[in-house]
């Protein structure tokens, strides 16, 4: 039996917090040790150009987001862990499959969507600011996916629509030139795992509530104890279910600490105390990968030798698969 292939990308444009981690990077990582699927994880480097041009930024997040995966446990002789722009064919794929694709399609992505009415809103024209990065961004997806013929994409809810729209346009492509693509289906993380941050609401580097997964201790401790919380005072009894603190808590902890931090709560535990209990929780799981991921950033020559290696195996399917494609579309030699 072929082991079915996971493929997914973390846009490289700002520093891990811990939202990610519990939401994609750690049960990625597990999921890819198990041994019964063909994983892919790549660094989207050309997906981070159309919302950060800022090179330095960049740059700098592409390190601090290898780092982490690897520090974390990813084995890089195990899944194929590569960046983006290694890949030429990608970008060769996007154009065939940019002419492939229905701009009716595309003008229905939510991300291109949401950004004009914006500018209805604030009384701009509806193509201000939006360059053609964005307005394509499902088709550089779709050819990230296709590439490699993965069934099974670990995404937020917010890239389903993405994976519809990679599955529409491999169809088209085979519909047309023959059966080349693997048709692709989103798998969704579950509620339970999508983090809130410290004022409350989801965990997102754009509501700058986030705990960045790779802090010293001080400022760890520091972050946790910026959540928020309500005024309750010690030995008043206190509801799990609607509090940050405990759900973080939760996301961490072994069934047992969390049922007995449940009854804690209820017993109306101090929130100085059940912060001080989360940051020693969430210290002890991140202190060795922190270690790691700190002596990876010294040394990034490591990652980049890594990151190479990453993109020659890559390579060896992209390659293959773009000789056939270029054939199916008449970009022949002529001898
Ligand atoms: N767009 C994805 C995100 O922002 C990142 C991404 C790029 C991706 N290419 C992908 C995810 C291919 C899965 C498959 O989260």
């Amino acid at each position: 039996m072929t082991k079915k292939r996971v493929l997914t990308g973390i846009t490289t444009s700002g520093t891990p917090h811990l939202g990610n981690y519990i939401g994609a990077i750690r049960p990625a990582i597990q999921e890819s040790l198990g041994g019964d699927c063909d994983s892919f994880f790549f660094l989207a480097d050309y997906h981070a150009l159309i919302k950060c041009q800022d090179p330095e930024l960049v740059h700098k997040s592409t390190l601090e987001i290898a780092s982490s995966w690897l520090a974390l446990g990813l084995n890089p002789d195990h899944v194929t862990f590569y960046r983006q722009s290694d890949i030429p064919e990608i970008t060769e794929l996007t154009w065939i499959l940019t002419c492939m694709t229905a701009k009716g399609l595309v003008n229905r992505a939510h991300a291109y969507k949401s950004a004009v009415q914006l500018n209805g809103i604030n009384g701009e024209d509806s193509d201000f600011g939006i360059n053609m990065g964005l307005f394509s961004y499902p088709i550089l997806m779709a050819a990230d996916i296709l590439m490699f013929n993965a069934d099974v994409i670990p995404v937020g809810r917010d890239q389903i629509q993405h994976i519809e729209m990679a599955r529409d346009i491999g169809q088209r492509f085979n519909h047309h030139y023959g059966n080349y693509f693997t048709l692709p289906n989103a798998k969704v993380d579950d509620e339970l795992s999508v983090l809130n941050g410290l004022d409350g609401r989801k965990m997102s580097k754009s509501y700058q509530n986030t705990i960045p997964l790779f802090l010293e201790e001080k400022q760890l401790r520091k972050h946790i104890n910026k959540i928020k919380t309500n005024l309750l005072e010690p030995g008043e009894p206190k509801n799990p279910d609607d509090s940050t603190v405990f759900q973080i808590f939760r996301a961490f902890a072994s069934v047992e600490k969390s049922d007995q931090m449940r009854k804690d709560f209820a017993d109306g535990i101090a929130w100085g105390e059940a912060k001080s209990r989360l940051f020693e929780l969430v210290n002890s799981e991140l202190e060795e990968p922190r270690e790691r991921y700190f002596e990876l950033l010294a040394n990034p020559q490591k990652v980049e030798k890594l990151l190479q290696q990453g993109a020659e195996k890559a390579r060896s399917d992209s390659k293959n698969l773009m000789k056939s494609l270029r054939h199916a579309v008449g970009l022949r030699s002529l001898d």
